[in-house]
């Protein structure tokens, strides 16, 4: 990606934890300086490092044009709230998932944003509406959430609250395409958007599999791993359908319509995931991955990704 040379690219990131830190990376290898705020110094003391390093990886990868030493000297890290948002033009929050947290911090930004000021939310589902209603800064709070890491995780999606205004939506739109994410718009708030939505209605049938002794954890991510997954990293589930009956989606439906609201119809039960199924699902995974294996195997996984990215971008 080339670095922009629009002159004013100054962003912001509050809460430079896992996803901070990489909208961190996402925005400065796209050419924009970025300020970096955790409410815990530690943390933001920690991003700033790291971030080099993954930009050395993303360089290895042939995933960076600049030295990865000019991509990260653009990062810097910054003590205060009032420092990380004054005369930012974006400010991407990344805090924990908790709507005190986040209404806490809408006020204090409130308190101090300029009047151009707009604010991205990472949030995996909590909606706007329900942390950035009735400021003043209202019209300029949008979701913007991404898959982690979101600097080698193209999607975003954008979801307006009913007080975003539609030239904020605009904005972020091309600010995200810019920055070279694939932007996704979520047309009426609704919790977990669409990304984890699809996420839940998987993840339900998973737990379920297992819980009734239908399959192992193994081979249930094997089923999605060398099975859904194939087509997934470059089709979705309309397209996937509409190329699995001769006549296309409406054949498909047709054909396979009864057998799904069958398996619909088959769970009606729905309660919170049960504390002895997890502890079950725990032990399996910790025969393939013991905990402290999880860090390397992070890493092994973002290195899948780049060497992913890497080829994707070889056949656009
Ligand atoms: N982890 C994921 O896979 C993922 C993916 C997409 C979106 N998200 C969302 O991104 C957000 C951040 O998640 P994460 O996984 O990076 O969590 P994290 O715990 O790694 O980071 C959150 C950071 O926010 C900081 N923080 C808390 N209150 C703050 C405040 N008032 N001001 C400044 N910093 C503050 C914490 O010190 C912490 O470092 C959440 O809304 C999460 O749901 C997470």
């Amino acid at each position: 990606m080339k670095p922009s040379t629009d002159s004013n690219k100054l962003v912001s990131i509050v809460g430079a934890g896992l996803v901070g830190a990489g909208w961190a990376i996402a925005f400065a290898r796209a050419g924009f300086t970025v300020r970096i705020f955790d409410a815990d110094p530690r943390i933001s003391e920690q991003a700033i490092p790291w971030a080099a390093e993954q930009l050395q990886e993303l360089k290895k990868h042939g995933l960076l044009e600049e030295s990865p030493r000019d991509v990260s000297a653009r990062l810097t890290r910054v003590a205060t709230l009032e420092e990380a948002i004054s005369g930012v033009s974006y400010v991407q929050e990344s805090v924990l998932e908790r709507t005190d947290v986040k209404r806490q911090l809408m006020e204090a930004i409130n308190h101090i944003a300029d009047e151009k000021v707009i604010i991205g939310s990472s949030s995996s589902g909590i909606p706007a509406s329900a942390f950035a209603h009735d400021l003043r800064i209202s019209p300029r709070v949008l979701i913007a959430h991404p898959v982690n890491p979101p600097y080698l995780v193209p999607v975003v999606e954008l979801v307006p609250s009913p007080q975003t205004s539609a030239e904020t939506v605009e904005c972020v739109d091309s600010l995200m395409t810019g920055i070279g994410q694939s932007v996704v718009h979520v047309r009426k708030e609704i919790e977990g958007f669409v990304l984890n939505r699809l996420q839940a209605a998987l993840l339900r049938e998973a737990w379920a599999l297992h819980r009734d002794g239908i399959a192992t954890c193994e081979d249930i991510d094997k089923t999605v791993r060398d099975g859904l997954g194939w087509r997934w990293s470059f089709m979705g589930p309309f397209e996937t359908i509409d190329l699995n009956a001769p006549g296309g989606v409406a054949d498909y439906a047709n054909r396979l319509g009864p057998l799904y609201y069958s398996i619909m119809q088959s769970r009606t039960e729905d309660g919170p995931w049960d504390p002895q199924l997890i502890s079950q699902v725990e032990s399996d995974r910790r025969q393939h991955l013991a905990v402290d294996d999880l860090a390397k195997r992070r890493d092994w996984r973002d290195q899948r990704l780049m060497e992913f990215a890497a080829r994707r971008i070889k056949r656009q």
